[in-house]
């Protein structure tokens, strides 16, 4: 270990400033051991920071005289003292001058070697941290003073060749993680110092695409990606809202149209079409109804060719046809609580939230009888009958608002923090609820709609006037 870190010194000495002041020898002893030997300039140079302190001593002495002697020579001036006469003038007038010159090249010396002095002493203190931190942490094997032992470099036991140091690997291979999975098999990594086992550690912590994702079928939700701004309303009814995409448009309407309703006023009714995402973007709707029953909060949805709503302080729900732009069905969910009874954290009368997924149509609300907790049902999209219904237990004003996809609620945190989580799920299937945390971003820190859209395969949501999208990805499809 000793010898390893005296390697290290040197090394050190050799890369530094002090390579054109050290010197160092290697040579083979007779039992065939490499021997290395190194110096540094004598401590009676004045390099060496152990001369700071006599050497300073002896200059301060010398000053301390002539500055005696010049004062002297001033203050005999002054006072006229007795045998100096007037030819003597200019002889001790040159002496002073020359003192007065001798001091102050004294002077000069002094200071640089004071400063010299400094700069050693910083790169002594350098020194000493860098070899604490070589103690911690093995030789790299490649230094210029160690030939690399060929038959270690044979048989496969060497870091890859063109990386110098340990440092190095640490820069440059986490940049290295995303781009090629098939780096990660490397076989030059299999045999590793701690120092590797510890990066390929957190190599392997990176989610790398696995084969489990389906694009097509239904899983439970893994990850949801960074919000897609579309929109941003132009006035003060869209600082809450909805906007939906219907995932199984009928006629005349296709699959790109969106629909927006802003919900911010007392009587809600507007109705917005966009031919699609880009005329939403520009802010171009290409229809606009106007609803025979006011809207409340930001439940609805599309669906089929039909917009579904909870009409203002009621527990009745709407189907709205938007071919024949009239009302289709209504229905009350029944004993939902409504008009700020059970909402989301948020408020803002998120009673009644409509969904759709690939199972159909849901309303997710509470009940007096589940005591504020979440009630799931499924609803007949034709007649707005309930069909089933779940009882959770966590509590609706708890969370921040909730979407389901593949028949899973889920349900997030805050509807305020930048960075808050998914943190509940709840399968229809098993009748299982579970904590879950997935990471969630409300980019403009007031999310009042999310919904999922199974056709995009998306989430949308309207977070403070602005109409965002999430990717989302989905686990292994399970077998149903
Ligand atoms: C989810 O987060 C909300 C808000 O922080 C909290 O009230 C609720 O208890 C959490 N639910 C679970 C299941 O952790």
């Amino acid at each position: 270990m000793f010898f390893l870190l005296l390697l290290c010194i040197c090394g050190l000495l050799l890369r530094g400033d002090a390579q054109d002041r050290a010197a160092l020898w290697r040579g083979n002893d007779r039992s065939g051991r490499c021997q290395y030997t190194f110096t540094v300039p004598s401590p009676v140079e004045a390099s060496c920071p152990q001369t700071g302190g006599p050497e300073m001593e002896g200059l301060k002495a010398r000053l301390s005289l002539l500055e005696v002697l010049v004062s002297r020579l001033t203050g005999g001036d002054a006072r006229g003292p007795q045998g100096a006469g007037a030819g003597a003038q200019p002889e001790l007038q040159e002496a002073l001058t020359r003192a007065v010159g001798e001091r102050n090249l004294l002077q000069g010396e002094k200071e640089r070697l004071e400063r010299e002095l400094e700069g050693l002493q910083r790169r002594m203190e350098e020194m000493r941290r860098e070899t604490e931190k070589l103690r911690n942490r093995p030789c790299p094997p490649q230094t210029p003073v160690v030939p690399p032992n060929p038959s270690l470099q044979g048989s496969g036991l060497m870091r890859p060749a063109g990386v110098s140091s340990p440092m190095s690997h640490l820069m440059t291979r986490p940049n290295r993680q995303g781009d090629s999975s098939s780096s990660l098999r490397d076989s030059a990594w299999q045999y590793a110092s701690p120092d590797f086992q510890e990066l390929k550690a957190e190599v392997t912590e990176v989610p790398a695409p696995d084969g489990s994702e389906d694009n097509t079928g239904c899983g439970e939700l893994v990850s949801v990606g960074a919000p897609i701004t579309h929109r941003k309303a132009d006035n003060i009814e869209g600082k809450y809202g909805v906007w939906m995409q219907d995932p199984e448009s009928v006629s005349p309407y296709g699959p790109n149209m969106v629909w927006r309703i802003d919900t911010i006023g007392s009587d809600v009714r507007k109705l917005f079409g966009y031919e699609d995402m880009n005329q939403l973007s520009k802010g171009f709707p290409s229809k606009v109804l106007l609803l025979p029953e006011p809207v409340e909060s930001t439940g609805a949805t599309v669906y089929r060719g039909s917009l579904y709503f909870q009409r203002r302080r009621s527990r009745t729900l709407i189907r709205y046809d938007l071919a024949s732009e009239s009302i289709a069905a209504r229905r009350d969910l029944p004993h939902a609580g409504f008009h700020g009874q059970y909402p989301y954290s948020w408020g803002g009368y998120t009673d009644i939230d409509l969904a759709v997924d690939e199972q159909g149509l849901w309303a997710v609300y509470s009940t007096n009888k589940a005591k504020g907790a979440i009630v799931i049902s499924q609803l007949d999209p034709h007649s707005l009958e309930v069909k089933k219904s779940w009882e959770t237990n966590i509590r609706k004003n708890t969370v921040a608002n909730t979407f389901i996809i593949c028949g899973k609620l889920y349900a997030v945190a805050s509807y305020t923090a930048p960075d808050t989580i998914i943190n509940y799920t709840y399968d229809t299937e098993t009748s299982q609820g579970k904590a879950v945390a997935i990471p969630f971003r409300n980019k403009y820190r007031y999310n009042s709609m999310i919904d999922y859209n199974l056709a995009q395969r998306k989430l949308f949501a309207w977070d403070n006037f602005h109409m965002v999208s999430y990717d989302i990805r989905l686990g292994r499809q399970q077998a149903n």
